[in-house]
């Protein structure tokens, strides 16, 4: 069925000019743009949209890299687009996410305590509508 998902360019994809680049390849994929905004987060919002990661090691790092500049939040919609965003950027970790991926060929480790993996995309249509409430409240 038809669905939408909340995809976002995080800070690092954004700083390094590519937002455009990111987006036209969900486009290409042929799922619709349906909002889009530029966004300068805080950490009310991040702990409600990392709400499962509270208290790991990695939470606060991926907070401080989240609050580091504007990120940009989309809505794509069409079938099957949770799983096929997903699949479009690729395993968590940019070092080893594979070619073709958004994450294995525009992304590499710069020796943080976070992994700046360019793009988020939510993981299930509960986590899709939660995440889109706050993001596009
Ligand atoms: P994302 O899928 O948006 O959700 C959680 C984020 O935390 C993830 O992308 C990475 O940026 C980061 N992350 C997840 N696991 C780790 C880890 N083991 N070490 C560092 N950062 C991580």
């Amino acid at each position: 069925s038809t669905e939408r998902t909340l995809v976002l360019v995080k800070p690092d994809g954004v700083s390094r000019g590519l937002t455009g680049a990111i987006l036209a390849r969900i486009e290409a994929k042929g799922y619709v743009l349906a909002d889009l905004k530029l966004v300068h987060a805080n950490r009310e919002m991040l702990e409600q949209h990392y709400e499962e990661h509270v208290g790991k090691p990695f939470y606060e790092p991926l907070v401080e890299f989240m609050l580091s500049g504007p990120i940009v939040a989309a809505t794509f919609e069409g079938q099957g687009v949770i799983a096929g965003f997903r699949s479009l950027a690729g395993a968590t970790d940019p070092t080893t996410a594979a070619p073709g991926t958004i994450r294995g060929d525009f992304g590499r480790d710069w020796g943080l305590k976070v992994q700046q993996n360019l793009v988020h995309g939510s993981d299930s249509p509960e986590s899709a509508e939660r995440e889109l409430g706050i993001w596009f409240a």
